[in-house]
């Protein structure tokens, strides 16, 4: 039985990594599966990027603010977000990101796949469609049969919606393990899944456990960021 820890949307929350990696701490994984959004909206980008940096059976993809911090690095202009409380979480970042990081976050791709056993494993930050679409999982069941329809991957590894769950359609395993850095379900504590395979057996299980906001909250202060941001990460939800 191999045993996976999957990570979604820590967007720089590095606290709440620090205790979803407390709390595993005596599980072996074989690999730690990474579905992006690294950056934006805590203060803790260079921490969380050297966390994965450090750990080789880490595989890690880019998220949409990734992939916008490495256009405003570009020079280029952002045409989104519009919201000014909003795009000065994505010039503080880009900012403060540390060239090494840089390099690692140019290094990685939009999407990628990989075999544990003999079970192949998409990981795609939106879905293996588009990477910037949004599946929660009470989409239609037509939307995860299309993904399904042929699909090359027994496993789907994705993020983005922020919302943990785990369908089974047509065969195929669709996991979100949720966002280890910015919820948007009332409830504060991060997220993670944890994902066990073997020939005969796939199964997923979901955790919630709480962690330090306040130091979350104290990085926030310390870069004079918007209020909103402090009262989000207390209850749990997208004020933004
Ligand atoms: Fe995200």
């Amino acid at each position: 039985m191999k045993k996976v820890l999957v990570l979604s949307d820590i967007h720089a929350n590095f606290p709440a990594l620090q205790a979803i990696w407390s709390y595993v701490r005596e599980c072996r994984f074989d690999r730690i599966i990474n579905t992006g959004d690294f950056t934006v909206y805590s203060t803790f980008p260079n921490e969380t990027i050297q966390w994965f940096r450090k750990r080789k059976k880490s595989i890690s993809i880019l998220g949409n603010t990734d992939r916008r911090i490495l256009r405003i690095l570009k020079g280029k202009h952002l045409k989104r977000p519009k919201k000014e409380e909003k795009t000065i979480m994505y010039y503080l970042t880009a900012e403060t990101l540390l060239p090494e990081n840089v390099q690692y976050l140019k290094s990685l791709p939009r999407q990628t796949v990989l075999t544990i056993g003999d079970i192949r494993i998409g990981v795609f930050h939106g879905t293996c469609d588009d990477e910037d679409e949004t599946l929660f999982p009470d989409a239609p069941d037509s939307r995860f049969r299309k993904l399904a329809k042929g699909s090359a991957f027994r496993v789907h590894i994705m993020g983005h919606s922020h919302t943990p769950y785990y369908k089974i359609i047509d065969g195929i395993h669709f996991i979100n393990p949720g966002s280890v850095g910015r919820m948007f379900d009332g409830d504060p504590r991060t997220a993670f899944a944890i994902l066990k395979l073997s020939s005969e057996e796939i199964s997923v299980e979901h955790f919630r456990i709480p962690y330090p906001v306040d130091e979350v909250i104290t990085g926030l202060k310390k870069n004079r960021l918007p209020d909103i941001y402090a009262k989000m990460y207390r209850i749990g939800r997208k004020l933004n």
